[in-house]
């Protein structure tokens, strides 16, 4: 597998190298119970959310359930054309009665998604819900950095990470929905900014909470 996944320099190759691992990943009993991530190899906005739900193993495509719906809404609603983005997922297929993914479900599909952010290389990358988010920002609480832009090293690379609560979690609460909806309007400004930062080279170390 390491062999394909190094030779996986695509979008579609990937693809290709997911399902045909599929017996060998958890959660999966075939190919068709795996969910690839969707969205074009240019986004400049990578979206990863926490694990498939029902609806998402049926229509093989990530965040199309319920929550899904809220994403892609609130998307729209700030201006952002869902197919200029990408949505992807920390576990690729769906846990039983979709409970929490485990640590060995997380590091068993974690290979995929570090190659989907090397082939993609986005400008922002936007977690939602404390899975995804743990993977760049291990030690922080979602409920204090929600909707702050931050600046990690990650993987020897530079990486804006933007923390998000779950879509889930903004249909259970109306405080969390409309945090959620607030964060999602940031995420143009701080592209602007992100792509500013880059032209100027203006490379260093901090965290940039608090800047938006
Ligand atoms: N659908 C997904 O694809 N991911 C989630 O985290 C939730 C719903």
């Amino acid at each position: 597998m390491q062999k394909l996944l190094h030779d996986a320099t695509t979008l579609a190759k990937l693809r290709d190298t997911l399902e045909d691992s599929f017996s060998a990943l958890p959660l999966v009993a075939s190919k068709a119970e795996v969910i690839p991530g969707e969205g074009p190899e240019n986004a400049k906005v990578f979206f990863i959310g926490e694990a498939p739900g029902q609806q998402e193993t049926i229509e093989r495509r990530p965040f199309v359930g319920r929550s899904g719906k809220l994403f892609r809404k609130t998307l729209a609603e700030v201006g952002i054309d869902e197919k200029t983005v990408y949505i992807t997922n920390i576990v690729k297929a769906r846990p039983p009665e979709n409970r929490d993914p485990s640590v060995e479900e997380i590091l068993a599909y974690k290979p995929f998604l570090d190659k989907e952010i090397e082939i993609l290389k986005p400008q922002l990358i936007v977690t939602l819900g404390r899975f995804s988010m743990a993977k760049f920002l291990p030690d922080v609480k979602i409920s204090q950095v929600h909707g702050r832009l931050h600046k990690v090293k990650w993987n020897d690379v530079t990486q804006y990470v933007l923390p998000m609560y779950h879509p889930a979690a903004a249909l259970r609460s109306t405080k969390m929905k409309e945090s959620f909806v607030e964060d999602f309007g940031k995420i143009d400004k701080i592209i602007d900014w992100v792509g500013e930062q880059q032209q100027n080279r203006q490379f260093s170390e901090e965290v940039v909470a608090h800047l938006f």
